[in-house]
């Protein structure tokens, strides 16, 4: 398959089935190596005679076009993704969601990973918990749900066994601690698979978890949906989250203008819900 070829045929169909090209450029030959398969199984020439057949069937709910989005989920994560980000949450952001659940009297958390992959970011967030958070607030317990729409992605996360080089940003003290060898893999702490529940969940067609404390919604949303299913995510999410839950999305992403949340204090990128009359929380 000719490279573009295959840019035509992205640029044409992504925007069709509710996705933005710009996301898929760096990823378009994983995308483009299931979309060779797919002609194969059908026994169809090329990606124009591909086109035909989904004309033929505009309907975005159509089989051959629910197909088409599920060939275009990129599952890429690692552990502790974005250093410096995990430094804000750990030294500022969650410890100052902690002692907002104190002050108001709060004795449960919870935290909403959203596309969260094969686990590795609720268990970065698990594992963030348990070392520098947990004992200094034995009474306050943390739930952390980890969603995808992916049942492949979602399977792995609840096995807990990952390869090194998902690992190779994770502090080193960490890696000792929580996870044990096994061939050439490294297998999960059972303390951090129970600290983490994962579900299937759909950011684009159900609710998002009501009430959560904290939202990381990183490399999915603002990557690879174009903007009206963006700022529909968001309408949502404003419409379930709590007044003061900060968003934490993508160090390359950006929210759409005008959308119901505005920049956290801690900055970019983080952000919280700005309904006109609340403040964040003073963090800095
Ligand atoms: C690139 S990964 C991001 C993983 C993690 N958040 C990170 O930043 O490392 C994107 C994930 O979003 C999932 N995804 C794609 N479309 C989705 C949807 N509509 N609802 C929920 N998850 C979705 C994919 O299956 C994939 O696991």
């Amino acid at each position: 398959m000719r490279d573009e070829e295959l840019v035509g045929f992205l640029q044409w169909a992504l925007p069709r089935a509710g996705l933005r090209w710009r996301g898929f450029r760096r990823v378009r030959r994983q995308v483009g190596r299931r979309l060779s398969r797919r002609l194969q199984e059908l026994g169809v020439a090329d990606l124009a005679a591909y086109r035909l057949l989904l004309e033929a069937c505009p309907d975005p709910k159509s089989d051959e076009w629910r197909r088409l989005a599920r060939m275009c989920r990129v599952t890429i994560s690692r552990f502790y993704r974005d250093r410096r980000v995990w430094a804000q949450l750990r030294r500022h952001l969650l410890p100052d969601i902690v002692q907002h659940a104190v002050r108001a009297g709060h004795e449960e958390l919870l935290f909403w990973s959203a596309g969260c992959a094969s686990g590795e970011e609720p268990y970065t967030l698990a594992l963030a918990w348990q070392h520098d958070l947990a004992w200094r607030w034995p009474a306050i317990a943390c739930r952390i749900v980890g969603t995808d729409v992916d049942r492949v992605v979602l399977g792995r996360a609840a096995d807990g066994v990952y390869d090194a080089s998902s690992l190779r940003e994770l502090p080193r003290h960490w890696r000792e601690a929580s996870f044990r060898p096994e061939g050439q893999s490294w297998r999960i702490a059972d303390s951090l698979r129970e600290a983490v529940s994962f579900v299937e969940h759909d950011v684009e067609r159900a609710p998002p978890l009501a009430g959560a404390d904290l939202v990381l919604c990183r490399n999915l949303v603002f990557t690879y949906l174009h903007e009206a299913g963006q700022r529909r995510f968001l309408a949502k999410l404003s419409a379930q989250a709590r007044a003061e839950s900060p968003l934490v999305i993508g160090c390359h992403e950006s929210l759409p203008p005008n959308a119901g949340f505005g920049p956290h204090p801690l900055g970019h990128p983080i952000y919280y819900r700005q309904p006109s009359t609340s403040a964040p929380r003073g963090v800095l």
